[in-house]
């Protein structure tokens, strides 16, 4: 077991109505000034933003309000952020949404409290030594970034996705209604469900040392996850089920199932987030669709783990000498029995080699040269993975 550092400082208000107390929550971290920021327009047919801006007033706080954060949310609207928060002299961020809007309000935050140029940070070449508090209001179970230190921006210029962790972009608060997750098209929340089995997964398959109970808990977080995407898939009402993910959401990123595993591996992420940049494909998507790809490459390095999953996780019999591929195979009917993409072309995309040579050598570049821990990938290494999901 590795030793870790675990920190985290989001206070989770959770439940039904939990929304209208979004005022009393700001006024608690001492935002009197607040920039709301949300998507492309969902919370405000569904009335969340009425509702949370009558929670404001209530509270004599002042709001100003920005839409427009894109799925993959772009820098351009970051921009636009950054100069409002300046002009009104915001002194905190409200993010009403999905990971989109969160990522992008911690990109507001960033930029409206350190000189130059907010793009720096996500090219690695500066680290932010602050950001505006931020706040949270939950409507798609997926990033965790509720909870967590990342936010992922794309450059219209080269169509560059890159993220960017700090403590300081972690959030004040998160408030988590499941019921506001209830009008999410079932695509979305499948594709939610596959980013939180991912970001659980990518601290699983690890090389090295691991911790047993840190194991116990991703194991029963990834059951947890499949047993209620089933139940949304047939009852996309069910109050319980969309708790359970939600809960899950948080939890798979703020760093919990990752604690003793002594680094993450990340690389199916990193993959995917060029796929995202190029192609503007959902992000749980592109990951179901290349997992199985990397899964098949990596297994070798990292057999222990794979068996350990196939067993526990996916109920394959110990005994099975084919139980790690098994597991892998068992993960992929559940993807596409929760209607998730398993190869590039189920995907809607099928990139020329000249496309993937692209995307390996960003995936490359954007990751300092390697990434992964169950195998160590390099830019070869990605395109034959790419070349994969492509093939299959
Ligand atoms: O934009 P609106 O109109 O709100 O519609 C959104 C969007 O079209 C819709 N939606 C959200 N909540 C809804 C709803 N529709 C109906 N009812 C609701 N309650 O769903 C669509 C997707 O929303 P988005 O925020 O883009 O999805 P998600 O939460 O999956 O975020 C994806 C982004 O987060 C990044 C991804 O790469 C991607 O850019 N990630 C961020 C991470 C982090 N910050 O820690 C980690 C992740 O691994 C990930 O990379
Ligand atoms: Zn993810």
């Amino acid at each position: 077991m590795f030793g870790f550092t675990y920190f985290t400082p989001t206070k989770v208000v959770f439940g039904r109505g939990t929304e209208e107390q979004a005022g009393a929550l700001v006024k608690e971290q001492g935002g009197r000034r607040v920039l709301i920021h949300y998507g492309g327009g969902s919370v405000v047919r569904s009335g969340l933003l009425d509702r949370v801006k009558a929670s404001l007033d209530r509270e004599g706080i002042f709001h100003v309000e920005l839409g427009g954060a894109v799925p993959n949310p772009r820098l351009s609207l970051v921009y636009q952020g950054i100069e409002l928060a300046k002009r009104e002299n915001v002194d905190f961020l409200l993010a009403v949404g999905g990971g989109s809007a969160i990522d992008s309000a911690k990109a507001i935050g960033y930029g409206a409290v350190n000189p130059g140029d907010v793009w720096d940070f996500y090219e690695h070449t500066r680290t932010a030594g602050g950001c505006l508090p931020l706040g949270v209001v939950l409507t798609l179970s997926a990033t965790g970034s509720e909870m967590s230190d990342s936010s992922v921006i794309t450059n219209e210029d080269g169509m560059k996705k890159r993220g960017y962790s700090s403590p300081y972009g972690r959030p004040k608060f998160a408030v988590m209604d499941p019921e506001l997750t209830m009008t999410l098209p079932d695509y979305q929340t499948a594709c939610g469900c596959t980013d939180i089995l991912m970001h659980t997964m990518e601290r699983y398959f690890t090389s090295g040392g691991n911790m047993e109970l840190t194991d116990s808990l991703a194991e029963a977080l990834l059951r947890t996850v499949m047993k209620n995407a089933l139940i949304l898939r047939d009852d996309p009402q069910n109050y319980d089920a969309r708790a359970e993910v939600m809960w899950a959401g948080s939890l798979s990123h703020n760093g919990l199932t990752g604690c003793g595993n002594g680094g993450n591996d990340f690389a199916t992420h990193g993959l995917e987030h060029e796929l995202g940049g190029l192609y503007d494909v959902a992000h749980g998507a592109g990951l179901a669709a290349l997992w199985g790809s990397w899964a098949r490459y990596v297994m070798g390095d990292c057999l222990p783990r794979f068996r350990k999953f196939a067993v526990n996780v996916m109920g394959i019999p110990a005994e099975d000498p084919d139980a790690p591929l098994k597991g892998v195979e068992a993960m992929e009917d559940f993807f596409r029995s929760i209607g998730m993409p398993t190869s590039l072309k189920e995907l809607g995309i099928s990139p020329s080699e000249e496309d993937m040579e692209t995307l390996a050598r960003k995936c490359a570049v954007a990751a300092g040269g390697k990434k992964g821990s169950a195998k160590v990938l390099y830019e070869a290494d990605m395109l034959k993975i790419y070349r994969m999901a492509n093939q299959r």
